[in-house]
């Protein structure tokens, strides 16, 4: 591979902190070399913690063979005011999980969590549509999901967050993009969900509290993680042990990898 990098290699990122649990360079890079572009593109991990970020964000602006940037946790939000332009999707959603640098040094922030979750979830033979759905998280991945659900028709949807005024600022949000929405962040003990949905980042640790207690998942059928490492958090685990059906965060990653690098123009 060290051949294929010259003076001319488009550097592509992986913007996060943590991001050593990152699957995103190794899919990316392993497509690139399918399509004989590993060489034109290659995507870094780049470990940047949030205290650094604007001035790590400026330093993007002059770095001039910068293609592009995969967005991930806990910068999501704080860089869709930081780019130049945003797509629909990024501005609905108020975050930004994938940047691309256009030829004039622009940069354009896009939002692809929402359908790329919900694109895996249609691979694997589930349905929204209809569906009655807890979703646990507010940040960048969850508001993209709640928009995504909404927009493909889900039946009801409650959003919890360990921060409750986020969730309801979500609730405000999804409630004026889509009026008719059944939706609250009460949690009703006799209520039954369809779908429920890690999208907070517990479960990424070994010893993280679980994301939606013990009891609650006994009132979902299908719990849905978007958390990729490990691929079997202690959440699906226990779903699993609950004999409730799982769904992993890999195939989210997977559907987004070619929307996220034909954005970059990686194609
Ligand atoms: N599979 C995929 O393709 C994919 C795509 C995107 C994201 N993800 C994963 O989804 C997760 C969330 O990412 P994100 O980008 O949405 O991050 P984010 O914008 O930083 O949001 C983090 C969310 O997790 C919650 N949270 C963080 N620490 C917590 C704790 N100790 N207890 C309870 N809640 C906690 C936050 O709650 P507060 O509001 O209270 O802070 C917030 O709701 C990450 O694990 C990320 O890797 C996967």
């Amino acid at each position: 591979m060290h051949a294929l990098i010259t003076g001319n290699t488009k550097i592509l990122g992986v913007i996060a902190d943590p991001v050593s649990q990152a699957r995103t360079p190794a899919m990316a890079n392993a497509l690139l070399q399918e399509r004989g572009l590993l060489g034109s593109f290659v995507m870094l991990p780049m470990h940047v913690p949030a205290e650094g970020y604007l001035s790590f964000f400026a330093g993007l602006r002059t770095l001039n063979n910068f293609g592009g940037a995969v967005v991930s946790m806990p910068h999501k939000i704080v860089t869709a005011r930081l780019v130049d332009e945003l797509t629909p999707e990024a501005r609905l959603v108020g975050a930004v999980n994938a940047v691309r640098r256009n030829s004039d040094g622009r940069l354009i922030g896009t939002m692809l969590d929402g359908e790329g979750f919900i694109s895996g979830l249609v691979s694997a033979g589930h349905c929204v549509t209809g569906a009655h759905i807890l979703l646990v998280g507010a940040g960048g991945a969850a508001s993209a999901i709640a928009f995504a659900l909404a927009k493909h028709g889900c039946a009801s949807l409650c959003i919890q967050n360990r921060t409750p005024e986020t969730a309801s600022a979500l609730l405000a949000r999804v409630s004026h993009a889509y009026p008719q929405m059944e939706i609250s962040t009460e949690v009703y003990s006799n209520w039954h969900y369809d779908i429920a949905i890690n999208a907070t980042s517990l479960g990424m640790k070994s010893d993280d509290e679980l994301p939606i207690a013990k009891r609650l998942i006994r009132h979902c059928d299908l719990v849905a993680e978007c958390v990729i490492a490990p691929e079997m958090t202690n959440l699906l685990q226990e779903a699993a042990n609950q004999g409730k059906a799982i769904h992993t965060g890999v195939p989210m990653l997977a559907a987004q990898m070619n929307l996220m690098l034909a954005f970059m123009g990686a194609e």
